[in-house]
């Protein structure tokens, strides 16, 4: 039911043109517009192509300035565990695929923004090895970071995110 409503709300905000959608083994790349950071994906495995697709929707987010893109947050089949700086906003996602390691190199594009309050949360991993997942930013709150840790086995990923409390200014 929660999927469902997501689901909807999710494609509701992908206006025809604007909607991206990565492919198998290809490079993502995906920046917010001006104003506004990520405020939900999707992502699908492929037993296939040991690798996942990604869809992302931004959200309007105030005072977005001073963007730039970090370093690459993990080798190969290592731990995620990045935040932007405090007061910063996650507004983009990069990643390149690696068929010798069946993974994925992830950096991100983190932007100053006051609307970041220091009232945060980590979710719950969203995903288990192999599963779909679809998960909008809770109402009123901000993307921060990003949690995601590699099995061989499955050569697949899980997933959490870190998300703050968006200020009234
Ligand atoms: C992962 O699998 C377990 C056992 O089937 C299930 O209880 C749990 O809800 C799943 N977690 C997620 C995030 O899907």
């Amino acid at each position: 039911m929660k999927t469902v409503a997501l689901l909807l709300l999710l494609t509701g905000l992908l206006a025809p043109g604007q909607g991206y959608k990565s492919s198998y083994k290809g490079s993502v790349y995906f920046v917010c517009p001006s104003g506004q950071s990520i405020g939900a994906m999707a992502s699908e495995h492929s037993y296939y192509h040991h690798d996942r697709t990604w869809v992302f929707v931004c959200r309007d987010t105030y005072g977005r300035s001073g963007c730039y893109w970090t370093d690459f947050a993990n080798d190969f089949e290592q731990l995620i565990l990045f935040e932007c700086p405090a007061q910063h906003v996650i507004a983009g996602m990069s990643s390149y695929y690696s068929n010798t390691y069946k993974d994925r190199r992830w950096n991100f594009y983190c932007c100053k923004s006051p609307s970041v309050s220091a009232n945060c949360h980590w979710t719950k991993y969203l995903n288990n090895f192999t599963e779909y997942f679809l998960w909008a930013v809770p109402t009123a709150n901000l993307l921060v970071g990003v949690h995601s840790y590699h099995q061989n086995q499955q050569e697949d990923r899980r997933w959490a995110y870190k998300y703050c409390e968006r200020n009234n200014r």
